[in-house]
């Protein structure tokens, strides 16, 4: 089999994983999933998730990855329990099914680069939505966003995904901080900013079983967690990196960006009217969006920076998507990176064309995923971890690290209760409270 390519500095992992990370979760579902949680609120449920549980978990992923040096289903036979193999391949078939609607969504994003750049949306937002979203449209769209991301997995770890991404990351951040300071100049800049940062408490405690889960999910989701997306990342990586101090640094760029889109789309919906409206799932927030930059001045070439923000995010997240599958078939079968990647973007392609006919359909394949498979993957990789590779997870956690026994021990303890346990709560509650 020939080498295995691996990143070529430990920045280009951390550009690669950040991009994976830096998806329309960010900037798309955080803003408006705290809109239709109660704002400020949400915002604190979902950072201490992101903290507490996201971040241990990272951990959890990268331990196998390093230490297994293979694709997320080799990875647990190179670590002596090929028993656990399934673990790795419910997060391989968690990848197929989000990038077959995450796909759908990034094309939605072009008719809306198209949009903004023709003025198409000015006049009627919902309608817009409406002619882009399902039909034709969506589907060309689809497998137009599709083939970019086919194109970028097929040049390789090194000269696609982390070439991509050491671009896209730095202008999602540049143009980010372009838009939020343009936002602070906005007549509801201030309205938006405190509907999104100052918490009720009571909003808390009075609908704890309805923000747990989302928060939880989004914090998973967000982080790229449960996908075996990280374990496949992180078998590229070198053996003398910190893997705390790595995932501390994906965890706060994922969280700058997301933060950063909310100081960018509050003050935006507030200026056109308010947050109410904006709740209500995957439609809601384009239609909320493009109808804001419709009525500012300069709205076209505002929104054409935002969408291509909201591109290059998507982008770089769609490419981790695929390359989880692919690596593992390449590896697995010794088919060729460039054949594999075509074969299986096509595929994955062809299972989202249900999600181009309505957002019901979109949203039954989110619901899959969100309340099935993911947190079924996460609790397996902590019990994993935790329990039956446990001696394997703390070498290896503290190998090339500076921190200490105490640390990895707590760690250990923490990935062994509170993590499974946050999970099986988080289902428990999400059974009647249903993710939206
Ligand atoms: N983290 C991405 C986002 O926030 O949009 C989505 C994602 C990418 C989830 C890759 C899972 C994954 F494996
Ligand atoms: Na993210």
């Amino acid at each position: 089999m020939a080498q295995r390519e691996t990143w070529t500095s430990r920045i280009g992992f951390i550009f690669a994983a950040v991009g994976s990370a830096v998806g329309l979760g960010n900037i798309w579902s955080f803003p408006f999933q705290t809109a239709a949680n109660g704002g400020a609120a949400f915002l604190v449920v979902y950072l201490l998730a992101v903290f507490l549980i996201g971040f241990p978990t990272m951990m959890v992923e990268f331990v196998i990855g390093r230490r297994g040096e293979q694709n997320p289903v080799a990875a647990f036979g190179k670590l002596g329990y090929g028993n656990w193999s399934f673990a790795g391949g419910l997060g391989v078939l968690s990848t197929l099914v989000t990038l077959s609607f995450y796909s759908v969504v990034g094309g939605w994003v072009l008719s809306y680069i198209v949009g903004s750049a023709t003025g198409a949306y000015f006049g009627d937002a919902g309608a817009y939505f409406g002619s882009v979203a399902s039909g034709p449209t969506a589907i060309a769209a689809h497998g137009i966003f599709m083939l970019v991301t086919i194109g970028i997995v097929a040049s390789g770890v090194t000269d696609g995904i982390e070439r991509a991404t050491k671009f896209m990351i730095p202008a999602i951040l540049v143009l980010l901080v372009a838009l939020g300071a343009w936002a602070t100049t906005l007549d509801g800049a201030s309205a938006g900013y405190s509907y999104y940062l100052s918490p009720d408490f009571s909003v808390i405690a009075n609908n704890f079983g309805s923000i747990v889960p989302p928060a939880m999910g989004q914090a998973f989701f967000t982080l790229s967690l449960g996908f075996s997306v990280m374990i496949a990342y992180s078998s590229y990586l070198g053996r003398d990196d910190s893997l705390p101090a790595d995932g501390g640094a994906i965890v706060v760029v994922n969280t700058m960006v997301a933060l950063l889109a909310g100081f960018v789309v509050f003050p935006l919906l507030f200026a056109t009217g308010g947050a109410e409206g904006a709740g209500g799932g995957a439609g809601t927030a384009f239609i909320a969006i493009a109808g804001a930059f419709g009525q500012l001045p300069a709205g076209g070439a505002i929104g054409f920076v935002f969408f291509a923000v909201l591109l290059f995010a998507a982008l770089s997240s769609s490419i981790s998507l695929l390359e989880v599958p692919v690596s593992y078939v390449t590896e697995n079968y010794g088919y060729s990176r460039s054949t594999t990647a075509v074969a299986m973007g096509l595929g994955i392609a062809l299972i989202g064309v249900p999600a181009t006919f309505g957002t019901s359909w979109l949203g039954f394949y989110n619901d899959v995923v969100f309340k099935l498979l993911l947190p079924i993957s996460v609790f397996l990789l902590a019990v994993f971890v935790g329990w039956v590779a446990d001696t394997e997870a703390v070498d290896e956690l503290g190998r090339g690290s500076t921190i200490g026994e105490s640390f990895t021990t707590a760690w250990l303890w923490w990935v062994r209760v509170v993590v499974p346990l946050a999970v099986v709560v988080t289902l428990y509650l999400g059974i009647d409270a249903l993710y939206t």
